[in-house]
C-alpha cells in the first residue's frame, strides 16, 4: 500500500515538473512590447523582448568581461551557442553588468544607463501621448506613440548588418566590428558616397581609401550609375539586393524565403548569409569580394597578404620588419633596422610578383631599372619601388608608403624593397619562398586568388530546389542530415564546415568506402601513387576511389591540409574531389567517376573525332590555366599526360591527379631523384636537366599531349630513342613533327603527313593549323618562349570564333 502511494506521488511530481518545464518558455518569455515607465534591468535574465514569431530577441548582450551592450540578435543558432547579433545600441560604450538598465521614460525617450548613473545612449525622442517599444518580426525595434506614429526605429541606425526590407539610405551606413570578438566600431564602411555610388571604404588608423568597386574604374566601367541621387539600397526576403546606383545582385539561393542578413564583416568583405535550417547554421550566399587580399588595410603597413589553407589569408611582415602590435595586424609592421638618408648605405631586395597598391611618389614611364633605383635613392622617404619591365621601357613607381601589399604569381611587376646594404644578404631565405619545384618536399602551392564557381553554386541550389519541389524533401533532408552529422565527427570537420555547405566535400569512413567498392574489387587504374577503384555511394553516385600507397603516407594533419586545398579547387575542367578518408594507415581520395575513362584509353579509338579532340585540347588548357593562375593556391600539375585527362559522358575533359605531389612519395625525399612526379616522354627539358621549375613544365607536357592527339602517336613511339641513363630527352615525336614542318613547302601538305589516319581527313584546316602551331610553341626548348596556359586558351578560342567560314576538308 505504502509503496503504491509513494509511486503515485512520484508520478504526480514528475507530471508537475514536466508540465512546468513545458509551460516555462511560453509563460515568462513571450514579451514583445513594453510600455512607458518600464525599465528592463540587466540582472533579470527574463527581461528580454522577443519578436512575436520568436525569431529575434532584444536584451543585454555580453561583449566581454562584465561588459554588456543592448542588442538585437537572432535566436539562431539556438541557445547555448553564440547568438548572431544584428544591432547594438552602444557598441562603442558597453555598460556594467550591475544596475544598468534600459528605460522607457514618460517623456517618450528611451535611455540606457550604465551602473545606475550615466546615460550612455538615448533616442532623444519626445511625445505627449503614451509610447511603447516593440520588437517586430522583421527584427526592427520600434518606438511608437498612441497614434501609431513611429518616433524612432533601430532600422534607421544600423550597426554592421542590414536585414531584408531595411533601407540603406544616404543617412545610414554599415560599419564593421573591430574583430571577430570585439563588437566596437571597426575600420570598414559600406555607404553611399557623394557621387551617389555605393562603396566600401577602409577608414584606417592612418589612411583611408575606397576599395570597392575597384578604385581605378569610373562608375560606368564598374557597372554603376552616378546619376540617380535617391541613394537607396534594399534587400528583399528572396535574396534580391538592388541599389539606386544600378548595383544589384542575387543570392546563390535566390527565390527561397529564408532568414537572411547582409553584413560587413570585420575583415572588410560584405557577405549575404542565409539560414540553413537543416545544418542549423548560416551559409554565405553572396560576397562582394572574392579575393580577400584585395581588401585594403587588412595587414597594415609594410606587410604582405597571402592566401593559406585553413583560414582565408594570412599577413606577414616584409623582410627586415617586425609586427608593431603583436595582437593586431591592422597596426602593420615597423622597420627592425635603421636606415639613414645616405644613399651609399641603401640596397634593394627584389620581391618578385609583389604588389603594393597606391601611395606612389609619382609614375615614371620609360625608365630603366637603374634610373628607378637612383630616383628612389635620391628620395629620403622612398621605401622602395615597384618596377614593371616592358620592351618599350620599364614603368617605375617609387613608394612613399608600403600599404595594401600582396603577392600573386599573376602580377607582372616586382617590388624592390629598400634596406640597409650591409645585411641585405640575410634576407635571401625569405625570397626563396617564391620558387617552385615538383618534388614532394617543394612548395608547389603558392598564394593565389580563387574564383568561386558561381555557376556551380547555382546548379547545386537548383538541385536542392528540385529535391524539395519533387517531394523528396524528407529524403533529402535526411540524407543531408546524415552527411552533416557524420562529417561533424571528423577532426578536420570544423575547418571544412564552409566547404561542406558549398560543395558537399566530406570525410568518409574506411568501412563506407569498402562497402562502396564492394571490398575494393573493381580496379580501374593503377599508377605510382596508388590504385584506383570504381565504387557506388549509397546515394547512387558513381565514384572513383584512389587508395594511396601505404608506405608513402604522411601524417593525418598534413594530409588533411593538402586534401582541403584540393577539395576547394573547383572548375568544370578539373576532376572534382568529393571527399577523402583517413583512418590508421589508410589514405583514400574520392572523386567523381568519369564514364569514358582517360584520354589515353580513347586515343586509339574511332570515338574521338576531330571536334572532340579540339574540345579536349581547349578544355584541358582551361583546366590547367585555372590551376596555374586562378585557383586559391597556385598549383603546378607536374604530371600532365593522356592518362590524367579523363572524359565525362559528353567527352568533356577533366584533368585529374592535380595537387597530389605533396600527398605522395614521402619516403623518396632522400633519393637522388627527388622530382619524382612526371612521366618520361612528357617532361620538359629544364626539368630533366634539374633546372628550376615553373608552370611552363605543364605547358610543355600539354604540348606533347596535343601532338599525341593530333598524330595519334605516343611521345616516344615510332622512333628509336637512345636511352642515356634512363632519362633521355623525349624529343622523338616533337622532332618528327618539327622536321616535317621544316621540310614542307606549305602548311597543309605537311599537316596531312602527320595527322592521325584514324581521322580519315575529317578536320577543320584552320583550327588544325592553330592547334599544331600552338602545340609547337608549347614545346619550345626555352621555357620563356612557351606561352602560358591562359594564352594557349586565348589562341585556341580566337580560332574558334572566326572558324565559321572554315570548311571541313574532306580528302
Ligand atoms: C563564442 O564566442 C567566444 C568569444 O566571444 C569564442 O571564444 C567561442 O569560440 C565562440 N563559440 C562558438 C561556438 O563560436
Ligand atoms: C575593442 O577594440 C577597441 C578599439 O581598439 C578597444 O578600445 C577595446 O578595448 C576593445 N575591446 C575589447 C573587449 O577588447
Ligand atoms: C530585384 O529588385 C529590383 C528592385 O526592386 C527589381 O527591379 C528587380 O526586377 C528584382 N529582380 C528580380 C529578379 O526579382
Ligand atoms: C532611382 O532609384 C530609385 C530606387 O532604386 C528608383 O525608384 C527610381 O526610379 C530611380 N530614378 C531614376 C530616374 O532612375
Ligand atoms: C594593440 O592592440 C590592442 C587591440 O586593438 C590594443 O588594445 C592595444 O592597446 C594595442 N597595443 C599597443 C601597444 O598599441
Ligand atoms: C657615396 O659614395 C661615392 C662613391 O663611392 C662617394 O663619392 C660619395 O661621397 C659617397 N657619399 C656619401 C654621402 O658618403
Ligand atoms: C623611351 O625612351 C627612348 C630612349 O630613351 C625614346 O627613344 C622613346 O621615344 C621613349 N618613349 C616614350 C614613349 O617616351
Ligand atoms: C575569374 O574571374 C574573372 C573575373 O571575375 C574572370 O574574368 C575569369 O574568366 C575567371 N576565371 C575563370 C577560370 O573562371
Amino acid at each position: 500500500m505504502v509503496a503504491q502511494a509513494s509511486n503515485t506521488m512520484d508520478s504526480l511530481v514528475l507530471f508537475f515538473l514536466l508540465s512546468l518545464s513545458f509551460s516555462l518558455p511560453f509563460s515568462s518569455l513571450s514579451l514583445d512590447t513594453i510600455h512607458e515607465g518600464t525599465s528592463l534591468a540587466i540582472e533579470k535574465s527574463e527581461d528580454i523582448l522577443i519578436s512575436p514569431d520568436g525569431v529575434f530577441s532584444a536584451g543585454f548582450y555580453s561583449v566581454g568581461d562584465n561588459a554588456y551592450c543592448y542588442a538585437i540578435w537572432f535566436n539562431k543558432p539556438s541557445r547555448g551557442k553564440n547568438q548572431t547579433v544584428i544591432w547594438m545600441a552602444n557598441r562603442d560604450q558597453p555598460v556594467n553588468g550591475r544596475s544598468s538598465k534600459l528605460s522607457l521614460l514618460k517623456t517618450g525617450s528611451l535611455i540606457l544607463t550604465d551602473a545606475g548613473k550615466f546615460i550612455v545612449w538615448a533616442t532623444n525622442t519626445q511625445s505627449l501621448s503614451p509610447v511603447h517599444l516593440s520588437l517586430y518580426n522583421t527584427g526592427n525595434l520600434v518606438l511608437q506613440n498612441m497614434e501609431g506614429v513611429t518616433l524612432w526605429e533601430s532600422f534607421d541606425f544600423p550597426t554592421d548588418t542590414l536585414l531584408p526590407q531595411q533601407l540603406l539610405t544616404r543617412n545610414t551606413r554599415l560599419v564593421s566590428s573591430r574583430s571577430q570578438t570585439n563588437y566596437s566600431s571597426g575600420f570598414y564602411k559600406l555607404y553611399f558616397d557623394n557621387d551617389n555610388l555605393l562603396r566600401l571604404l577602409h577608414d584606417g588608423l592612418e589612411v583611408s581609401s575606397v576599395y570597392w568597386p575597384d578604385p581605378w574604374l569610373v562608375s560606368w566601367e564598374a557597372g554603376r550609375s552616378a546619376y540617380n541621387n535617391s541613394r537607396i539600397a534594399v534587400l528583399d526576403t528572396f535574396g534580391n539586393f538592388s541599389s539606386s546606383d544600378d548595383f544589384t545582385f542575387m543570392a546563390a539561393d535566390y527565390g527561397l524565403e529564408l532568414h537572411r542578413r547582409l553584413r560587413i564583416d570585420y575583415d572588410g568583405d560584405v557577405r549575404l548569409y542565409s539560414w540553413d535550417k537543416v545544418g542549423e547554421k548560416w551559409v554565405v550566399s553572396w560576397q562582394a569580394i572574392q579575393r580577400p587580399c584585395i581588401i585594403y588595410g587588412i595587414c597594415g603597413a609594410n606587410s604582405l597578404c597571402s592566401y593559406i589553407v585553413g583560414s582565408d589569408r594570412k599577413c606577414s611582415c616584409l623582410p627586415g620588419f617586425k609586427m608593431k602590435n603583436v595582437t593586431d595586424w591592422s597596426y602593420g609592421c615597423e622597420p627592425d633596422f635603421h636606415l639613414s638618408c645616405n644613399r651609399n648605405e641603401s640596397g634593394f631586395l627584389l620581391l618578385p610578383h609583389v604588389e603594393f597598391f597606391g601611395y606612389d611618389y609619382g609614375f615614371f614611364p620609360n625608365s630603366t631599372l637603374d634610373q628607378c633605383k637612383n630616383l628612389c635613392l635620391q628620395l629620403c622617404n622612398c621605401k622602395g619601388f615597384q618596377f614593371k619591365f616592358s620592351p618599350k621601357g620599364g614603368s617605375c613607381y617609387p613608394k612613399t608608403l608600403l600599404l595594401n601589399g600582396y603577392r600573386s604569381p599573376n602580377f607582372e611587376g616586382d617590388l624592390y624593397l629598400r634596406l640597409p646594404k650591409h645585411n641585405l644578404f640575410s634576407f635571401t631565405n625569405y625570397v626563396q619562398d617564391f620558387t617552385l619545384d615538383c618534388s614532394s618536399k617543394g612548395t608547389v602551392q603558392l598564394g593565389r586568388s580563387y574564383n568561386k564557381s558561381r555557376a556551380n553554386g547555382i546548379v547545386k541550389f537548383m538541385l536542392w530546389f528540385a529535391c524539395g519541389v519533387g517531394g523528396f524533401e524528407i529524403i533529402c533532408i535526411f540524407l543531408v542530415w546524415c552527411l552533416l552529422s557524420r562529417t561533424q565527427q571528423g577532426s578536420g570537420a570544423n575547418k571544412q564546415g564552409y566547404l561542406v555547405a558549398i560543395t558537399g566535400f566530406r570525410r568518409f569512413t574506411y568501412a563506407e568506402l569498402k562497402k562502396a567498392t564492394k571490398g575494393f574489387k573493381d580496379e580501374i587504374g593503377r599508377g605510382a601513387g596508388g590504385i584506383v577503384y570504381k565504387g557506388v555511394l549509397p546515394d547512387n553516385r558513381a565514384v572513383a576511389i584512389k587508395h594511396l600507397n601505404e608506405h608513402n603516407n604522411q601524417g593525418e594533419g598534413e594530409f588533411l591540409a593538402e586534401v582541403s586545398i584540393i577539395g576547394r579547387i573547383n572548375h568544370m575542367n578539373l576532376i572534382e574531389m568529393w571527399g577523402y578518408c583517413v583512418e590508421g594507415k589508410h589514405r583514400l581520395l574520392v572523386y567523381e567517376y568519369m564514364e569514358h575513362g582517360s584520354l589515353a584509353q580513347n586515343l586509339s579509338s574511332q570515338a574521338l573525332d576531330w571536334e572532340k579532340r579540339f574540345d579536349i585540347a581547349v578544355g584541358t588548357a582551361k583546366g590547367l590555366a585555372y590551376l596555374h593562375e586562378e585557383c586559391l593556391e597556385w598549383v603546378l600539375h607536374c604530371d600532365v599526360k593522356p592518362h590524367n585527362i579523363l572524359l565525362d559522358s559528353n567527352y568533356q575533359p577533366k584533368v585529374a591527379d592535380f595537387g597530389l605531389s605533396k600527398l605522395q612519395n614521402r619516403n623518396l625525399e632522400n633519393s637522388s631523384f627527388s622530382r619524382i612526379r612526371g612521366t618520361r616522354g612528357y617532361m620538359a627539358p629544364e626539368w630533366v636537366c634539374n633546372l628550376p621549375i615553373t608552370s611552363k613544365v605543364d605547358v610543355y607536357s600539354y604540348g606533347i599531349v596535343v601532338l599525341e592527339m593530333v598524330t595519334g602517336k605516343g611521345p616516344t613511339r615510332g622512333v628509336h630513342a637512345i636511352d642515356s641513363g634512363g632519362l633521355a630527352e623525349p624529343k622523338t615525336l616533337v622532332t618528327l613533327v618539327r622536321e616535317k614542318r621544316n621540310e614542307a613547302a606549305t602548311m597543309a601538305s605537311w599537316l596531312e603527313e602527320i595527322i592521325d589516319p584514324v581521322l580519315e581527313g575529317n578536320y577543320e584546316k584552320g583550327k588544325m593549323e592553330t592547334l599544331v602551331t600552338v602545340a609547337l610553341q608549347c614545346l619550345e626548348e626555352e621555357k620563356d618562349a612557351r606561352p602560358s596556359m591562359s594564352q594557349v586558351v586565348e589562341m585556341l578560342l580566337s580560332q574558334e570564333n572566326d572558324s565559321h567560314n572554315d570548311h571541313v576538308v574532306n580528302l
